[in-house]
């Protein structure tokens, strides 16, 4: 078990360079397991724990995996086990579109349910909603999803939420359905882009994602291809946050800048400057910055996954901030870690209400999950003092080398065996 220590204080200079979408890659490499010609090349595939474990699970199906640095090559064509039952599918969340991916190809798969981040109830129920809307027959027994059918035939699925799990994984299995399927109340977030467009490569035909209405017109097979995974746009904007916190000048590389505007609207609204270039984004800050409303929302709203960043920000900013976490009910669980900092945070169910202070000092707090973690090196980074960050497994599942890419921008961050 590692820990990361971190004098706070440093104002951050220069660049960094943003990884694959972790959202994305964790949904494109199940995908890839429906090929049943020719191998995937992808591309910009992020080097974070939730990809490993999800590279051991493929692997314990039979597909043979490469990686030279962050390209890996999937040869599919050699799967045979069609039960994904080892611990680490129970560990992570995104092992749920194995059960879309095997049941697309082999009309057939039994796979344990998922674990992830504990930051609400995370129900499957619109997943299995459009599962069976095609055709197949779902039950759980003994915490294993069984899915299997003869056909499955395009249809019209409503979701009754607007689920990015839910939109993926009905998506991967209706890509290889007779007939059309009509997604609606689909989330449009870049990753469901970014599969679709992986699936398309492979040679499915999905129309409109992105909107709320995704059409997909089955085919019979999808072969390999080579494809790269879009930016992450949580890391970039976890390095953005973490600009405007601490100071300095920071040009965040590699990133698609409409995918933060949100991220960049509210940093903006808060006194950080921010410029926009073709594909990096520069945030310049005194550190004064003022507080502001937020409210977490499907894309392009802001996202969940950047609120744990932002309330940190948010606690040394000038005035009260209110934060309404309108997509997981249990997403604050970072800011009694905070409070042992010196922050000033009451809790109301999904409502913060942050009154900043003039400063955090450092302290031992744990990452209680991927994104909490962020936010505790932010607050790390901003507090007066040490602070030790542990439990940083669970940063390590989803940002590539993040004490490497802090210290390159003048941070004094670094890791230890606990
Ligand atoms: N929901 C249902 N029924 C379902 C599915 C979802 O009620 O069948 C509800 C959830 O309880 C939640 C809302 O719908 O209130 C949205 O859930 P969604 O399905 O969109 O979330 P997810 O697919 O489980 C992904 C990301 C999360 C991110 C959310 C929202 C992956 C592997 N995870 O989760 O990412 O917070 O979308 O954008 O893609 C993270 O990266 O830290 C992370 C937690």
């Amino acid at each position: 078990m590692d820990k990361l220590i971190i004098n706070g204080g440093k104002e951050l200079f220069g660049s960094v360079d943003i990884g694959g979408a972790k959202n994305a890659a964790v949904a494109i490499l199940p995908a890839a397991i429906m090929a049943s010609e020719n191998v995937c090349v992808i591309d910009n595939i992020p080097e974070i724990e939730d990809i490993q474990c999800e590279e051991r699970i493929m692997e314990s199906l039979g597909c043979k995996i490469t990686r030279v640095k962050d390209s890996v090559t999937i040869d599919s064509t050699t799967l045979v086990n069609l039960n994904a039952n080892t611990e680490d599918v129970r560990n992570m969340r995104a092992s749920y579109y194995l059960i879309g991916a095997l049941l697309g190809r082999f009309k057939k798969a039994r796979v344990d349910l998922p674990g992830g981040c504990p930051i609400g109830v995370r129900p499957i129920d619109q997943h299995i909603k459009g599962f069976e809307a095609l055709g197949a027959n779902v039950k759980i027994e003994h915490g294993t999803v069984i899915v299997e059918t003869d056909r499955l035939i395009g249809t019209n699925i409503y979701f009754d939420v607007v689920s990015v799990g839910a939109t993926i994984n009905v998506m991967l299995a209706a890509t290889l359905a007779e007939g059309t399927t009509v997604l609606e109340n689909a989330a449009k977030e870049p990753h469901v882009v970014d599969v679709a467009n992986f699936l398309n490569t492979m040679g499915a035909n999905i129309k409109g994602a992105g909107t709320d209405v995704i059409r997909i017109t089955g085919v019979e097979k999808l072969t390999g291809c080579n494809y790269s995974v879009i930016p992450d746009q949580i890391e970039a904007g976890t390095y953005m946050i973490a600009a405007a916190a601490c100071g300095g000048c920071v040009t965040v590389n590699n990133v698609i800048p409409k995918h933060l505007e949100s991220i960049s609207a509210k940093l903006v609204e808060m006194g950080a400057e921010v410029i926009e270039q073709d594909d990096s984004v520069t945030v310049k800050s005194n550190k004064t910055v003022k507080g502001v409303n937020i409210k977490t929302l499907p894309y392009p709203g802001f996202p969940t996954d950047v609120q744990q960043p932002m309330s940190t920000i948010l606690c040394t900013a000038k005035g009260r901030s209110i934060i309404n976490e309108s997509i997981w009910e249990s997403r604050f669980k970072h800011i009694d870690e905070l409070k042992k900092m010196g922050a000033c945070v009451k809790v109301e169910g999904r409502v913060a209400i942050i009154d900043g202070v003039s400063k955090l000092t450092g302290a031992i707090v744990k990452a209680t999950d991927l994104r909490a973690g962020a936010a505790m090196v932010i607050a790390g980074l901003i507090a007066e003092g040490t602070t030790e960050v542990t439990s940083i497994e669970h940063i390590d599942r989803g940002y590539p080398h993040i004490e490497n890419k802090f210290k390159a921008l003048g941070a004094d961050i670094r890791r230890e065996s606990m």
